[in-house]
């Protein structure tokens, strides 16, 4: 599929994507959505990618849907589109997925950085849901992330306001993993998928899954969960590799196997 909308560039293990619809601050229109789910899934499926991170520009990750688009939708107009496919396809890729976000991450866009693992923010990032402000709600997922991620009383707020909140106020709400200066994100999410990708790609992949699954488990069945997993790896060369490398005093070999 060739891209319009999007940029893809591989760095040795890491898949970048880049929003790139500057002129609307990266609104997701279907288009992009369409790309966006094709991008993932080519480098999900790739073994030679261990991590992907996505991101926008300095000045927005994604201002959120696109308005234009929905404006004069119907109801079912909206079900025909079948647009929360996506989003579930987001939902499912199975490597690390960071988001580098700078500017306006809204709406959508708040949702996005929100499917992804961890979420590197630069000191201008802008986090909120505005969708309150147009008459609707969040619909791809942020009433149940947000709320997880940050709790009740300030999901409630940001969601029934709409109002929006700094990089620092999301960091110290636990919404991102930290913030860096403007110039430094996308290097600080590059540094961090380097790390991740220097590990067992096969013990990531599950450990994201069983940290995923946490989300909507008993805390019984969680654990049965990650059991399995557990006893899973010790069928990779990697487990081999890497209990071998430790004793013999090395640095491990993975190879994803
Ligand atoms: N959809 C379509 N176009 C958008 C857009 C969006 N979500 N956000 C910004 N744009 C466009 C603007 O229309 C404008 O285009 P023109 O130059 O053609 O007029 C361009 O991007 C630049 O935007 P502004 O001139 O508004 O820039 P600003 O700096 O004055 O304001 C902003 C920035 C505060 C982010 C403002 O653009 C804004 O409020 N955007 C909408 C944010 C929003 O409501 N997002 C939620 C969308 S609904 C949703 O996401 C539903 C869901 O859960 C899936």
């Amino acid at each position: 599929m060739a891209y319009t909308t999007i940029l893809v560039t591989r760095e040795d293990r890491v898949g970048i994507i880049t929003l790139n619809r500057p002129d609307v601050l990266n609104a997701l229109n279907l288009q992009l959505m369409e790309e966006l789910v094709d991008a993932l899934d080519t480098l999900d499926r790739d073994e030679t990618i261990r991590c992907i991170i996505l991101t926008g520009n300095d000045r927005a990750f994604a201002a959120g849907a696109d308005i234009r688009e929905m404006a004069e939708a119907s109801p079912v107009e909206l079900l025909l589109r079948n647009q929360f496919a996506r989003w579930d396809r987001i939902r499912r890729v199975s490597k690390p997925l960071i988001a580098a976000v700078s500017g306006y991450a809204l709406g959508g866009g708040c949702e996005l950085a929100m499917h992804c693992d961890i979420i590197i923010a630069s000191e201008t990032a802008r986090f909120g849901q505005p969708e309150i402000n147009l008459g609707i709600m969040p619909g791809a997922g942020g009433t149940q992330r947000l709320t997880r991620a940050i709790g009740k009383y300030r999901a409630m707020e940001m969601v029934l306001t709409g109002r929006m909140i700094t990089a620092r106020q999301a960091e110290a709400w636990g919404l991102v993993n930290r913030v860096v200066p403007v110039e430094l994100y996308l290097e600080e999410a590059k540094r961090v998928a380097r790390e991740i990708a220097a590990r067992a790609p096969v013990a990531a992949r599950l450990a994201k899954a069983s940290v995923l699954k946490s989300f909507d488990t008993t805390i019984e069945g969680g654990l049965d969960y990650e059991r399995m997993l557990f006893y899973l790896l010790f069928a990779t060369e990697d487990q081999k590799e890497g209990m071998r490398a430790f004793l013999e005093k090395r640095q491990p070999e993975f190879t994803g196997r």
